[in-house]
C-alpha cells in the first residue's frame, strides 16, 4: 500500500502537463466529508462529486433525480475535505440543458455555493453552446461521452456504447469539439478501448476512462463501487481494492452481539 503524498492543489493547468508527460491520472467519486478526507489524504487527483450521488448515497434506480442544490450540499462537504485534490461537481439532469443562459446560472450557482474547481456535464455536439458560454465565463468544465447515465432512457440501458462506426465517429467528432472548446478534461464511459485510444491520441485534453480500457490518460471508478461497498453492481471494467460490505455487516454485528448481551460499554467504556 502506497500514499501518494503531494504538497500542492491540483490544477487544471497540472491536468495537461500530467498528459504531457504521460503521467496517469486517477480520479473517483466523493460524496461525504469523512471518505473525501481519506481519499484526499491518500494522494488522489480529482475528487468527482458525481450525480451517481442519486444511486449512492439516495438509493434511486437513475442519476435523474437528484437536483442542484442535492449536489451542491454534497460537494461542500468533499470541498472542506480536499487539501490537494480538484473538485469537480457533476451538473445534475435538467440544470444545463434547457437554454445556456440557465446552464450558465447553475454552474456560477454550484461553483459559488459549494465551492468546487470545476463542473462536468454529459453531451457533446448538443450541449456545445452551453459548454462554450461557461467557459467564456470562466468556468472550467469536464465533458462526458460514451455511456452518458443521464440519458439512460433514450439509450434504453447501461450497454457498451459505440460499438458501431457511425457512434464511433461521432464520439471523436464530439471529443474534438469539447477539447477545441476548452474542455479541461473529457471523461469516457463503457466504450470500446481501441476507440477510446483513438479519441485520447486525438485531443489535447487529458481523457479519463471508465470502462473504456487502459489507454485513457487516467481513470475513474465510483469509490462505493471499488471499494466494494455496492454488493450488487459488477460489471467488467470494475476491480474490488477492498471489499468493504463484509468487513461494514461484521462491524456491525459484532455490535449488536456486545450490545445484546452488555458487553458493551465495559466498565473501561463507561464515566
Ligand atoms: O456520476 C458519476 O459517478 C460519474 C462517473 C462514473 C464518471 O459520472
Amino acid at each position: 500500500m502506497s500514499v501518494h503524498v503531494q504538497n500542492s492543489r491540483m490544477t487544471t493547468a497540472k491536468l495537461r502537463q500530467m498528459k504531457a508527460n504521460g503521467e496517469k491520472i486517477a480520479m473517483l467519486t466523493s460524496y461525504d466529508f469523512t471518505l473525501a478526507s481519506l481519499v484526499d489524504e491518500a494522494g488522489i487527483d480529482i475528487l468527482l462529486v458525481g450525480d451517481s450521488a442519486s444511486n449512492v448515497v439516495c438509493g434511486n434506480n437513475y442519476t435523474l433525480p437528484i437536483t442542484v442544490e442535492e449536489m451542491i450540499f454534497l460537494t461542500k462537504g468533499v470541498v472542506r475535505a480536499a487539501q490537494h485534490a480538484l473538485v469537480v461537481c457533476d451538473m445534475p439532469f435538467g440544470s444545463y440543458q434547457v437554454s445556456e443562459e440557465e446552464a450558465v446560472r447553475n454552474a456560477i450557482k454550484i461553483l459559488k455555493e459549494s465551492g468546487c474547481d470545476a463542473v462536468k456535464l454529459e453531451g457533446g455536439e448538443e450541449i456545445l453552446p452551453a459548454i462554450r458560454h461557461m467557459i467564456q465565463a470562466g468556468i472550467p468544465v469536464m465533458g462526458h461521452l460514451g455511456l452518458t447515465p443521464q440519458s439512460v432512457n433514450q439509450f434504453g440501458g447501461y450497454g457498451l456504447r459505440a460499438k458501431e462506426e457511425a457512434e464511433a465517429e461521432k464520439l471523436l467528432h464530439d471529443a474534438k469539439l469539447l477539447d477545441e472548446a476548452g474542455c479541461f478534461s473529457i471523461v469516457l464511459e463503457k466504450i470500446p478501448a481501441a476507440l477510446a485510444e483513438r479519441v485520447t491520441k486525438a485531443v489535447s485534453c487529458p481523457v479519463i476512462g471508465i470502462g473504456a480500457g487502459n489507454k485513457c490518460d487516467g481513470q475513474v471508478l465510483v469509490l462505493h463501487d471499488m471499494l466494494g461497498l455496492n454488493q450488487g453492481f459488477k460489471p467488467k471494467f470494475l476491480r474490488h481494492f477492498a471489499q468493504l460490505a463484509g468487513t461494514v455487516k461484521d462491524a456491525v454485528n459484532d455490535y449488536i452481539d456486545a450490545v445484546k448481551d452488555s458487553s458493551f460499554p465495559s466498565d473501561e467504556e463507561s464515566y
